[in-house]
């Protein structure tokens, strides 16, 4: 028995005599010659064999495995700059088995439409592109976890089943609860004001719940998120954090994902880019620039996708838009006190016409003014008394964000549409596989 190797480690195997368990992936035959591409998982590997070497019965089995058959092939590792992944078995000398694949295997490697991907989520997250932004996605997880474990930020996690809406009441899935409703959260965020004013900095990172009916490229209705919440800190300091943080995620993830950037053929110079400072404009100003830019666009709205898709096609990094009009803003946020129409909130827009992947701000401190809030959204008082003490015992000024992985994960990758960032995409009407 040969030492069994990935094929992401096989550069430390050269001359050595090795097996590799996975699946077909592809091959072509010369009648003499079979070159047989494997894959398993961590990359795929041309196997070299020799109808001489091997015998005739090993060569037509082999020659006739259908796509995705799984089997152990061993031979020689050899460095072949020409082959894919840069190494080949060479020879192969022997291989066996292990289930062979039903004919029908519904993905092949041409080009498939993205609905007949999606609907076959489950297989086609085996091919390379697929892949590819699912190992880029975990390294962006990656990197946001090492980001804020090593800047002082405790992991605190938020609740998934909530008694209240954070994020309006539109957006809500209802879930039965013993006798009573409860929520799937929209965001962490109440509850990270209350562990931030306990730790002083925290973050949780889980998925969160939105009954959008938006069908567009940057809506789920299941998606992840990661919400950093400070406590003695105001818009600035949020705006000072989103920037650095970005920075260091967009850098780690160039550095650590090389070859998958390379199979996704993504323009890594506009990843590069993203270097401090980001362009801060106010809601004001980003409006002016709409308009100058021929967009009907009247002051007092929120952005929909294609005014953002147009501001951030004119900026080479991530643009923070600061003060919208607290209007269409949510109910904890912080009024600017130079002007009380506008609310002390930041979205970060990713360039390239990713558009919004950043909320956050500062969050009210007043408990006579959130009381009047609570009122005003009709929140049941009873569901957010445990916020409001959050006012009551040591307020003080406290802001956060919150960042979309899928939106995060299509900007880096080059994804269009954030349904193939997550493994499997919940999206209106759709819950399968
Ligand atoms: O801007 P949002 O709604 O902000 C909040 O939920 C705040 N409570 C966060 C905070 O301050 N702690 O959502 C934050 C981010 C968006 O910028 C976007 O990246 C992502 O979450 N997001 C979605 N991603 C995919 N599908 C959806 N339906 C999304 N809704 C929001
Ligand atoms: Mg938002």
């Amino acid at each position: 028995m040969s030492t069994v190797v990935r094929i992401q480690d096989l550069a430390h195997h050269v001359g050595q005599t090795v097996t590799v368990r996975g699946w077909v992936y592809n091959k072509r035959s010369s009648g003499k010659l079979l070159f047989l591409e494997v894959r398993d998982g961590s990359g795929i590997v041309q196997g070299v064999m020799a109808k001489k070497e091997v015998g005739e019965d090993l060569f037509k089995q082999i020659d006739h495995l259908t796509q995705e058959t799984s089997l152990e092939v061993t031979g020689t590792v050899k460095p072949e700059p020409r082959a894919i992944g840069g190494y080949e078995l060479s020879p192969v000398g022997a291989a066996k088995v292990v289930a062979v694949a039903q004919e029908g295997y519904p993905i092949a490697l041409q080009a498939h439409g993205i609905a007949h991907l999606m609907e076959h989520r489950h297989l086609s997250m085996r091919h390379r592109k697929p892949a590819a932004i699912l190992r880029v996605r975990a390294e962006v997880v990656r990197a946001i976890r090492d980001y804020f474990d090593s800047h002082g930020f405790l992991l605190v996690d938020s609740p998934i089943l909530t008694p209240a809406a954070c994020e309006g009441t539109t957006t809500l899935f209802e879930v039965q609860y013993f006798e009573d409703k409860a929520y799937l959260t929209q965001s962490g965020q109440l509850y990270q004001e209350a562990t931030a004013l306990a730790f002083g900095k925290t973050y949780c990172f889980g998925p969160t719940f939105r009954a959008e009916k938006s069908k567009t490229r940057r809506h789920l209705t299941e998606f992840w998120m990661v919400e950093p919440e400070v406590a003695y800190a105001g818009l600035d300091d949020v705006m000072d954090l989103a920037e650095d943080f970005l920075c260091s995620v967009v850098q780690r993830t160039l550095e650590n994902c090389k070859e998958d950037l390379k199979v996704l053929e993504r323009n890594t110079e506009a990843l590069e880019r993203v270097q401090k400072p980001f362009p801060r404009i106010s809601y004001d100003d980003a409006v002016k620039t709409l308009q100058a830019l021929g967009h009907p666009f009247t002051w007092g709205g929120d952005f929909g996708s294609p005014d953002e898709t147009a501001l951030s096609e004119k900026y080479d990094r991530p643009v923070m838009v600061h003060r919208y009009p607290a209007e269409v803003k949510a109910f904890y946020m912080k009024k600017d006190p130079q002007n009380p129409e506008l609310a002390m909130c930041v979205d970060v827009l990713a360039p390239e016409g990713v558009g919004e992947i950043i909320g956050g701000g500062q969050r009210a401190d007043s408990l006579e003014y959130l009381e009047k809030k609570v009122a005003e959204h009709r929140l049941p008082p009873e569901s957010v008394a445990w916020y409001l003490d959050l006012r009551r015992y040591g307020s003080v000024p406290h802001a956060g964000f919150g960042l979309g992985i899928e939106r995060t994960v299509a900007w880096i990758a080059g994804t269009e549409h954030v349904r193939e960032t997550i493994p499997f995409p919940r999206m209106l009407y759709k819950i399968y596989p």
